[in-house]
């Protein structure tokens, strides 16, 4: 099933102009946080037509907010593992320009990665989804039921199903796919739009498209190149290729 050459790929990252990667869950449960859809991910616990959508969260913010608190708890200790490490080191060395992560774990910027783009936001702050006024998340921790001094319901700042990506967000981050050469897809089931929606693009714009991933994701069918295994084995492997 693997279809992949590091060599090859290592060659092409030289030759680019712009490398992108594109990240899930799956570059962080080497560092303890489970993702979402294998066995033990968060939708096999939380039952996500009750925990991931924006309604969920206003109509019941007590049950929503006490599973978010243990995954913000869970996200605290974690440390960035030698996946994120390996992609913070090629950006240092210009063989990557930009990560648009799907990840909420801020372990990117944790292992040293300056442009990082949050395509579902962060878990760092709380929005208030009447006024949209930021504090830092641990202000909602403390509420059981989060609210801003206007009142309003406080959610972190991610995008929640039911949610649009930030204009800006998005913007980036076509200019990015649009223009790059090579992207690199790590740890994502690439099930949820827009998200899986930018390797498509890449490749129509010509981009070599790499996929590292545990088992083959939907976009295995236009990947260049395959690597089935753990990001933080294959990732060090291709940046020391660099
Ligand atoms: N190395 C490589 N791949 C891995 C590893 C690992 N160590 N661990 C897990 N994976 C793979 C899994 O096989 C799976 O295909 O990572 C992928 C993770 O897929 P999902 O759990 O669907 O996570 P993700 O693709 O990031 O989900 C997208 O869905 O629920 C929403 O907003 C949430 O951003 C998330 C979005």
């Amino acid at each position: 099933m693997e279809r992949g050459n590091l060599k090859e790929v290592a060659e092409a990252i030289k030759d680019a102009k712009i490398v992108v990667a594109l990240t899930g869950a799956g570059i962080s449960t080497e560092s303890g946080i489970p993702d979402f859809r294998s066995k033990n991910g968060l939708w096999s616990r939380f039952n996500i037509n009750e925990y991931g959508y924006i309604d969920n969260i206003i109509s019941n913010p007590a049950k929503v907010w006490k599973m978010l608190r243990s995954l913000i708890n869970d996200l605290k200790d974690a440390k960035p593992n030698p996946a994120h490490i390996a992609l913070a080191k090629m950006e240092e060395k210009g063989y990557l320009h930009a990560i648009i992560t799907q990840n909420v774990d801020s372990l990117h910027q944790k292992a040293g990665s300056k442009n990082v783009v949050e395509f579902h936001g962060n878990f760092r702050e709380a929005i208030c989804l009447q006024c949209r006024k930021i504090y830092p998340i641990e202000y909602a921790l403390r509420q059981e039921i989060p609210r801003c001094e206007c009142g309003g319901l406080l959610k972190p700042n991610a995008v929640f199903f039911g949610e649009p990506i930030e204009r800006d967000v998005l913007i980036k981050s076509f200019g990015y796919t649009e223009n790059c050469n090579v992207m690199l897809v790590v740890g994502t089931s690439a099930m949820v739009y827009p998200a899986a929606q930018l390797p498509v693009m890449a490749k129509q714009n010509g981009a070599m498209i790499v996929e590292i991933n545990e088992e083959p994701s939907m976009i295995a069918g236009i990947a260049d190149h395959s690597f089935y295994g753990k990001a933080g084995e294959i990732l060090p492997k291709l940046a020391s290729l660099l």
